[in-house]
């Protein structure tokens, strides 16, 4: 299969298009990125050099048409990851997000649409998220079907839905092969230390606070990148056009509980007292609109045949061992734009 991957260099993206290569030596990726700040080349740079007979990379933008058109007539399929995809930044400036993830997979869509004309072959996949149904209360003991109503609470999780309706309106009213997939919280190597579990890992590592939004209480869902880029594998293949297919491993954690686990953790494989690092923990003030709680019910991707590899701790483990064995890759990520969005975030929080 030739497939275009979009925002194959950011986290999900490149374990994605690593997984794929390593497991589909017939097929031919093209990745289309922008190298945004959560782009980084580096990620894919082994793999680019062992497939280079079939792996291409284009620097471009999805919200240009002149730049999709001729990679669409290429592609038999598309995976499109590319996105700006961090709450707290969207909550910043949501400019950024409605121009990729709205008008970006609109545009994606289009041409689609134009150079595929009728042939249903062609697969068209939307990585949407979890975050498009809104929020859960604690003592909910229902998860996220399929069939909920979408209810964004961030300009994020906003933008996703945009784009999430956009592209099952283009299975309904055009007949487009778009499958969409929502998946909950990932975590693992190459993951941009803006998010909750490689910043943590990194301060600790570095005895720096531990910034805990709130009262730390807040679930998120947790699987690990090397799942969920399993699960879209599978949906790609074998998930019927015009379908939504969450994605979960069934692992919900309070953030304070991961927090804990780091720590224990880092402390571990540095040698380190683990009650020292506890005390690095700050509750500073909380994200505005944070949603509380997120479950997701994957029984109907389960029921295509997915079954999610590494339970939560082990996959966590594995996380710390790869940051902590990677100190070039996070010096790398972490110099420059990065200590900006730092102080700009958290400093006198
Ligand atoms: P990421 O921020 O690490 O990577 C995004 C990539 O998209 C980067 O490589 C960036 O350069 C590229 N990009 C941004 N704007 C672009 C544009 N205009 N044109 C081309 N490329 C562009 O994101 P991620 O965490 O890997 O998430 C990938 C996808 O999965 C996103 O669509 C996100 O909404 C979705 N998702 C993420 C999670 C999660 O936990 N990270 C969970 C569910 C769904
Ligand atoms: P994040 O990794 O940003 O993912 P999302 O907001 O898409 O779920 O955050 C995960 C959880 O961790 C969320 O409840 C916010 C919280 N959080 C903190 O408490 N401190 C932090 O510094 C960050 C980045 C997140």
């Amino acid at each position: 299969m030739r497939i275009l991957v979009t925002g194959g260099c950011g986290f999900i993206g490149s374990n994605f298009v690593r997984a794929m290569l390593r497991d589909h030596p017939e097929d031919e990726i093209t990745n289309l990125d922008l190298l945004t700040y959560a782009g980084n080349l580096e990620n894919l740079a082994e793999a680019a050099a062992d497939h280079a007979d079939r792996y291409r990379f284009v620097k471009g933008d999805i919200c240009d048409p002149a730049t999709v058109l001729p990679l669409l007539d290429w592609a038999q399929a598309v995976v499109h990851f590319a996105a700006e995809s961090h709450v707290d930044r969207s909550i910043e400036d949501a400019s950024a997000f409605v121009r990729t993830n709205a008008l970006g997979t609109q545009v994606l869509l289009d041409a689609a649409r134009r150079v595929w004309g009728e042939d249903r072959s062609r697969r068209f996949l939307y990585v949407s998220t979890d975050e498009v149904y809104g929020a859960l209360s604690l003592d909910d003991p229902r998860a996220f079907a399929e069939d909920w109503p979408l209810d964004p609470r961030s300009p994020y999780s906003a933008s996703k839905a945009a784009a999430d309706h956009l592209a099952r309106s283009y299975w309904h009213t055009f007949g487009l092969p778009v499958l969409v997939t929502r998946c909950c919280n990932n975590y693992g190597p190459y993951q941009f230390p803006e998010k909750l579990i490689p910043l943590m890992i990194l301060n600790a590592a570095a005895g720096k606070e531990l910034p805990v939004y709130g009262d730390g209480l807040y679930v998120r869902d947790w699987i690990h990148v090397a799942d969920h880029c399993r699960a879209t594998d599978l949906v790609l293949r074998q998930g019927e056009p015009g379908q939504v297919y969450n994605v979960g491993a069934g692992a919900e954690r309070p953030n304070l509980e991961v927090v804990r686990a780091i720590i224990r953790l880092v402390a571990a494989r540095l040698g380190r007292e683990e009650d020292e690092l506890a005390k690095l923990i700050r509750h500073v003030s909380d994200r505005p609109g944070h949603d509380r709680r997120y479950a997701i019910d994957s029984g109907k991707l389960r029921s295509l045949g997915f079954t999610p590899s590494r339970d939560f701790e082990e996959g966590l483990a594995q996380t710390v061992d790869w940051y902590l064995d990677h100190p070039g890759w996070c010096q790398n990520v972490t110099s420059g734009a990065y200590q900006d969005y730092y102080r700009r975030m958290y400093d006198g929080r």
